[in-house]
């Protein structure tokens, strides 16, 4: 436990009183800023565009986007309109429908942003797809959800096995001299072309709005449903956490094929009507800089990794840029090391405020609010109107500072509504007492502030991405030299985890290291570059339960030198 704690920085935040605003606070008090309060019509691009495109924000800057081609910006007005244009091409050219699932798979670029909020515009379930999946884990997804309509590009297209997907009804693509025929549509030509009025669909608060499929330990990648009803706390949080205001410039630096480049990419920013800034592109410390120099970012939202690779960057570098205008710092996704605290305020003069939450709960749930001290190495502090808990596996509550499971009492409004076609899925979450258990464990001190211990579960963060071992297992099974596979995360200084993978293979392979590259890249051509495991060792057997399943625990106790601990389960 860390002693030591950051006292508050000096300024005006949106939360002004924690303690205060816990016991005063209800959600309905959000909830009235938000115009369905009074019309009872609600859509969440809407609220997140429209809206302020017909206040004084009209004129003010929404997106600006810089890749390495292209530098453009867009005001809400325009938003509106080219959402409206993305929505009439995906009626007309998709026969999109409320309820439909639409995805969408490519690189971020203002199209992207434009299919997005049009699909939201239409009713329709949007699924965005991160653009290194291969195609293996782009069918299981589109399988799955049975989309009806994919957004993409034409270099993407290759990876997408659209005869093997019979409920795929159109493909949209982003790209220049595109042919046309029954399936394929040219989306930029029919944005140019597209009415720019549309008659938004007016959906309820408890209806689909985005389904992001995300790993567990075991299965399949599962896709979990957020309703439209998650902007209550996403704007809320976007005020009182990343602390938004009118003049703020903001840059999260997440792709929206994850929950936190929707949720706090798209529209916790622009709910709170900020001008929202979105760079693609692979990372580079210098161009990193570049974009908050550029822009003038005030407020910043990023991840431990990022960090840690912009800290091994070196402090010369940082110092070449003006940073000036920088007032607010966030992280995310993995736990934020105290040294990396130590960092920031070194180099930035900032103190980096950790955020906790996790796809399913579709908004921060735990996290240091500005007007708090900050103790390196915690998570902060709940929400005000969520309450947070160390339970046992049972469900019973248990006392400051002793270990257990981080559990959310149900009924936050950002909450996961299903898990799409899976409801035995989703009720594994809860635990009796209403209790939706995280897979994290954690515990929490006298003050209420929450500390990250490590995951139940086998899933892996590497990169702050979230990988599940089966899936990687299944990859690596198909391949034909491989007798089993059990993959696990080795602890790695700045990755967070490495994906590394134990591999017996089948007779007649012998065990060479072209061998272990040419699995590597089967895994990363299969399914995506970031699930392919850095390291492979190979074994004769691997450690298994008498009904077979690989004993993932065991791995990782040889590969840390740990005890093994109970093998009372293990074959022979
Ligand atoms: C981990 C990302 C430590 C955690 C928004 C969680 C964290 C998983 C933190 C969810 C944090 C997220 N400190 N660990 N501040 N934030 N995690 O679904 O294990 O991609 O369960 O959502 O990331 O990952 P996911």
């Amino acid at each position: 436990m860390s002693l030591e704690a950051l006292p508050v920085v000096q300024g005006k935040y949106n939360l002004e009183n924690y303690e205060d605003t816990c016991a005063n606070f209800d959600w309905s008090d959000t909830e009235k800023q938000f115009s369905w309060y009074e019309t009872g019509r609600v859509n969440m691009a809407y609220e997140a565009i429209d809206r302020h495109a017909e206040t004084f924000r009209k004129n003010k800057v929404a997106l600006y986007f810089r890749d390495d081609n292209r530098e453009e910006k867009y005001t809400y007005r325009d938003m509106k309109i080219l959402t409206n244009k993305a929505a009439n091409v995906l009626k007309t050219h998709g026969n999109v429908e409320k309820g439909d699932r639409v995805f969408i798979f490519m690189p971020r670029s203002p199209e992207l942003y434009f299919a997005i909020l049009g699909t939201i515009k239409l009713g329709a379930i949007v699924g965005p797809l991160f653009e290194a999946f291969m195609e293996g884990a782009v069918k299981d997804r589109l399988e799955d959800s049975k989309a009806k309509v994919l957004v993409t590009t034409p270099e993407l297209l290759g990876r997408v096995p659209v005869e093997e997907l019979p409920d795929l009804k159109s493909i949209l693509l982003v790209g220049n001299d595109i042919e046309e025929n029954d399936i394929i549509v040219d989306f930029n030509k029919r944005l140019a072309e597209a009415d720019r009025k549309l008659d938004i669909e007016w959906v309820e608060r408890e209806d689909g709005l985005i389904l992001h499929y995300t790993s567990g330990s075991t299965g399949r990648p599962k896709g979990v449903l957020h309703v439209h009803n998650a902007m209550v706390q996403q704007y809320q949080t976007a005020r009182w956490v990343l602390d938004l205001q009118e003049e703020d410039v903001y840059w999260c630096t997440a792709d929206p094929g994850w929950v936190t480049g929707t949720s706090y990419g798209i529209f916790g920013p622009w709910l709170a009507g900020a001008s929202n800034v979105i760079v693609g592109g692979r990372f580079k410390p210098d161009t990193w800089y570049q974009v908050l120099e550029d822009f003038g970012v005030t407020v910043w939202y990023s991840a431990p990794t990022a960090f840690r690779m912009l800290m091994s960057a070196g402090d010369e570098l940082v110092k070449q840029f003006n940073l000036s205008e920088l007032r607010h710092v966030l992280s995310v996704g993995e736990p934020l090391n105290p040294e990396v605290i130590r960092w920031g305020l070194k180099v930035f003069n900032k103190r980096i405020h950790d955020t906790w939450w996790m796809t399913e709960t579709g908004a921060q749930l735990i996290v240091n609010f500005p007007c708090l001290e900050i103790k390196p190495g915690s998570m902060g502090k709940p929400i005000p109107g969520v309450e947070a808990a160390i339970v046992d596996d049972q469900g019973k509550v248990l006392p400051p500072n002793r270990m257990g499971n981080l559990a959310i009492k149900k009924g936050w409004p950002s909450m996961m509504r299903e898990i799409w076609n899976n409801q035995a899925k989703y009720d594994s979450y809860f635990l009796p007492g209403d209790w939706y258990v995280s897979g994290d464990s954690a515990y929490v001190d006298e003050d209420g502030y929450f500390f990250f211990q490590g995951r139940v579960d086998d899933v892996i963060m590497t990169s702050g991405e979230r990988v599940g071992p089966f899936e990687v297992e299944s990859k690596i099974l198909e391949h034909p030299a491989v007798a089993e596979a059990g993959v696990i995360g080795k602890p790695d200084p700045v990755r967070g985890e490495i994906i590394k993978a134990f591999v017996a293979l089948l007779e007649g392979n012998e065990p060479t290291d072209e061998l272990k590259e040419d699995i590597r890249q089967f895994v990363k051509k299969g399914l995506a570059a970031h699930a392919a495991p850095r390291e492979i060792e190979f074994r004769d057997k691997l450690p298994k339960t008498r009904s077979g399943k690989i004993m993932r625990r065991v791995l990782k106790a040889w590969e840390l030198d740990l005890p093994t601990g109970d093998l009372s389960t293990m074959e022979d």
